[in-house]
């Protein structure tokens, strides 16, 4: 494991920033030996507010404000999960402020978690993973279950080297522009087995992107989405305008929990970033006889994804494929992949996530039960899989025939949060990730209808080549 040691010159002119310096060289090379900031390390006076934050940073707090780490204490989900915890913890002897050292993380320093039921929670803690916890964050002692070590002060930590600021110090220091940054969050650990609950990081560290230098923030934390993408503006209502200002946003796919805390700014992005991440490809014939096994092979390629789709707690997440082939006075010859009236998913889907099991072998979403994986069939970052569909062509079809794919995504299954909260209490939204033929507003023209159909044909033979190679 990387341990990342920081910063670099304190930007205060005089004396005094000379004797910061020596300070902090001097703290730097005493934190090196250190262990996480944990229980009681400070209290939660020692950190600000976020809206304290906002007079001067007006814009990074507008676009953090409403994200799912400025909901990652409160997120009702993650707390009807935390309770279960909770109870299981407390029978087994397992560290009670396991969660919420991601989640609430400056609860967890000051001391004000346990309880888990967040009475004893300050305001700045219920702000989730905030601006003064993460830039106070000096260093951390590797990837994954949060090994940051905090220095809550006066200098506040960013990818700049000539930023000044009025109010705080302000540090360069490169660690804030390296995925090892989030990944001390977005690689999970069972806390007495050691097993991967959740490995966004090293997905990506095994990713041509990180190959090629595109790292979280790239795509997280720029308007780019797939790619680094400059934001010209402020980084403060006081500052200089830079050529680049980092963004705040953090979205990612959370639709269904950013919906229901009236979060839409954050809701609709998402559904933007889950529609630029995947590519379906159709081969298809679009006629056939009766009695004829017609085969339909779908390529589904995870084309904007740093990381595998889905990732983070894909225990709970779904990916899956609703497939409709349908006759030429649009009867449905074939239909793969629909919903149940209770919000299941067709059993004879794939459905693309991870099933961890248990001591005794079985399916689990309660990660501290998980002792094994059962089955992780998600789709790698530029990596494609190939479904493959067949049907006996009925008596009575007319030809041409007609294939649909739709690849959607939810944050949950529906069984799941009625079971947490009651039957009729949310609706998990489906989201279009991808669909083929691609929606009609892009090829309404006559023209275009006919290249697309063209295009199509045509990758259709080639996909075929490659299949057969195979
Ligand atoms: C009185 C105004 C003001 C307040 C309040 C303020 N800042 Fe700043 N901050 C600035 C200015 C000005 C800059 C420099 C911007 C630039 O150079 O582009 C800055 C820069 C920064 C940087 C960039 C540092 C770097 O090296 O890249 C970070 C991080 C930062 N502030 C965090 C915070 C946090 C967290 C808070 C709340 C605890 C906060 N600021 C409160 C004015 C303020
Ligand atoms: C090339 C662009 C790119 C890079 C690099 C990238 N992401 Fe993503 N990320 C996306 C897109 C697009 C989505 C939406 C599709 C999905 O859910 O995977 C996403 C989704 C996510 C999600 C939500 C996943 C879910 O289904 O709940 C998390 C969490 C996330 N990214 C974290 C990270 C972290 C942490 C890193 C770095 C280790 C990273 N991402 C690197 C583009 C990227
Ligand atoms: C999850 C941790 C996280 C949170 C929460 C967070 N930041 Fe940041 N912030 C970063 C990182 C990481 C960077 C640097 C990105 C890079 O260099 O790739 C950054 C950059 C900045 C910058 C410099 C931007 C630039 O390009 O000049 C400012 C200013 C800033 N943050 C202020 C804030 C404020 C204010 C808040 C709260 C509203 C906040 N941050 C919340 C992690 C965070
Ligand atoms: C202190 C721990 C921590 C750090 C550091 C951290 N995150 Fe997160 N992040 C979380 C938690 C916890 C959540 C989920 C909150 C929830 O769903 O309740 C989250 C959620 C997200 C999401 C939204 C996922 C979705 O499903 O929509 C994205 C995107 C994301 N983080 C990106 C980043 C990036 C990029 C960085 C590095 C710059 C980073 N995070 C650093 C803890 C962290
Ligand atoms: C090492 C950091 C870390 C720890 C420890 C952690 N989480 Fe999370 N949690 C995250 C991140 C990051 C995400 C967002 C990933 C994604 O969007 O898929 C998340 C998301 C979640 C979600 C999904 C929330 C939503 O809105 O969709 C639930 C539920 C959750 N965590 C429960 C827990 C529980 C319960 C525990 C303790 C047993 C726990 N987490 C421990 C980092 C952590």
């Amino acid at each position: 494991m990387n341990k990342i040691t920081g910063g670099k010159a304190v930007k205060s002119p005089g004396l005094l920033s000379l004797i910061i310096t020596i300070l902090f060289a001097g703290l730097i090379i005493f934190a090196g030996a250190a262990e996480p900031s944990g229980p009681g390390d400070f209290t939660s006076n020692q950190f600000s507010k976020s809206g304290i934050c906002s007079n001067c940073h007006g814009s990074s707090f507008g676009e953090w404000a409403g994200s799912m780490h400025s909901l990652a204490d409160s997120d009702f989900f993650y707390n009807a999960m935390l309770q279960e915890y909770g109870v299981a913890a407390e029978a087994q002897g397992l560290s009670p402020e396991f969660c919420s050292r991601c989640h609430t993380p400056i609860g967890v320093v000051s001391s004000e978690i346990p309880p888990l039921d967040g009475s004893h929670l300050s305001e700045v803690s219920k702000e989730g993973v905030q601006c003064d916890f993460c830039h106070v964050v000096a260093e951390s002692e590797g990837i994954g279950n949060a090994p940051y070590i905090l220095e809550p002060g006066s200098v506040k930590w960013g990818n700049r080297e000539d930023a000044e600021s009025p109010s705080h110090e302000t540090e360069g220091h490169e660690f804030y522009d390296d995925s090892a940054y989030c990944g001390m969050c977005h690689n999970i650990y069972h806390p007495v087995n050691n097993l991967t609950l959740a490995a966004t990081y090293t997905e990506w560290e095994e990713s041509p992107y990180a190959e090629n230098g595109v790292n979280c923030q790239a795509c997280h934390m720029t308007p780019g989405i797939v790619k680094f993408e400059k934001n010209p503006g402020k980084a403060a209502s006081s500052g200089p305008k830079r050529e680049h200002v980092y963004t705040h946003h953090f979205v990612g796919a959370n639709a269904f929990v950013t919906g229901e805390m009236g979060e839409g700014r954050h809701e609709k992005r998402a559904i933007e970033y889950l529609q630029n991440a995947a590519k379906l490809e159709v081969n298809a014939s679009d006629s056939a006889e009766p009695d004829e096994n017609v085969e339909v092979e779908v390529k589904i390629t995870n084309v904007g994804a740093g990381h595998k789709i889905p990732t983070g707690v894909t225990e709970e997440r779904e990916m899956w494929l609703e497939l409709t082939v349908s006759d030429s006075e649009g009867k449905a010859l074939y239909h793969s992949g629909a919903l149940d009236s209770n919000g299941g998913i067709d059993p004879e889907a794939t459905v693309y996530h991870t099933v961890f099991a248990d001591a005794d072998g079985k399916p689990t979403v309660k990660v501290w039960e998980a002792a094994s994986i059962f089955s992780d069939n998600r789709i790698g970052p530029k990596e494609s899989v190939i479904e493959k569909h067949s049907f006996i062509m009925p008596e009575n079809a007319s030809n041409p025939i007609s294939t649909k794919a739709i690849l959607h995504y939810r944050s949950a299954s529906q069984v799941h949060i009625d079971e947490l909260f009651g039957e009729g209490a949310y609706d998990v939204p489906v989201i279009d990730m991808a669909t083929y033929p691609e929606e009609e507003e892009k090829s309404s023209t006559p023209g275009f209808g006919m290249l697309g159909a063209v295009v199509a044909l045509s990758l259709g033979s080639v996909f075929r080549r490659i299949i057969q190679k195979d």
